[in-house]
């Protein structure tokens, strides 16, 4: 019998991170899943998945996190957790606390987590990261969300020093776009739905598994550029 796969899903308190841990779920995956905040239909709502609390800018329960999970051996790490950062989205008008917002929890803190976590990686696991194509510095042409693009390009470059730091590994490190998706963040107009986003999404991860490959993807496989 095959062995049994073990996710860990950060930031699934809602929108793409649930669906991830619900497909991984229905899918055989063993799931662990953390949250931020606690959400009536989040997912401890689903029988076998192990919920954790965990704001991942919160450097002291990230390190906690990190100890408890010692010895948790995991197929796939996916960092999920994001925001959209202050509506204005302008360089002029931000303050210092809505730059240490945005770019913390979309670029710093993910790779803080992940740092935690590489001893847990299992040879030939994935490390994804959600990323958006609004990070491809090369693909903006129209510019517009200018702090979360800003954030996300970021994150695009920690990714890609961790995964060059990594390449003594046999692990597949992935920036994801998960497409443009109905949740809080997507808004109601988006044409994708969270199952369908998550279907891609796992589908690409268990594509690259064992494979050490390393790259910019949307949830349907397709490449983007940095
Ligand atoms: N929706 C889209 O079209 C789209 C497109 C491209 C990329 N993305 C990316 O996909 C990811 C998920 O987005 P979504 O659409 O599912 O957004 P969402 O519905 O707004 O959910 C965001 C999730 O991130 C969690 N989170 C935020 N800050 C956190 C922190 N400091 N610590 C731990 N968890 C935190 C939230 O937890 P709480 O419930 O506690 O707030 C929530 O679970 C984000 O990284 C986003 O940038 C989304």
């Amino acid at each position: 019998m095959p062995q049994t796969k073990t996710a860990l899903i950060v930031g699934a308190s809602r929108g793409i991170g649930l669906g991830l841990v619900k497909t991984l779920r229905d899918q055989g995956w063993s799931v662990i899943a953390t949250v931020r905040s606690e959400n009536p239909e989040g997912p401890h709502t689903l029988p076998g998945v192990e919920v954790h609390p965990l704001d991942i800018t919160n450097q002291f329960a990230v390190k906690s996190f990190a100890e408890q999970m010692h010895n948790q051996p995991l197929d796939l790490l996916f960092v999920c957790a994001g925001i959209a950062g202050p509506q204005h989205q302008s360089a002029s008008n931000a303050d210092d606390h809505e730059i240490l917002d945005v770019f913390q929890t979309n670029a710093i803190a993910p790779l803080s987590v992940a740092q935690q976590l590489s001893g847990n990686l299992k040879e030939g696991a994935v490390l994804a990261f959600m990323s958006s194509v609004m990070g491809s510095v090369e693909g903006n042409q129209s510019g517009g969300m200018e702090l979360y693009r800003a954030s996300k390009a970021a994150l695009n470059s920690m990714i890609r020093s961790y995964a060059a730091r990594l390449s003594n590994r046999k692990i597949a490190v992935l920036a994801l776009h998960p497409g443009w998706v109905r949740t809080a963040m997507g808004g109601e107009q988006a044409p994708v739905s969270v199952s369908e986003s998550a279907e891609g999404l796992v589908a690409q991860i268990e594509k690259r598994q064992g494979s050490a490959q390393q790259g910019f993807f949307d949830y349907l496989g397709e490449s983007i550029a940095w």
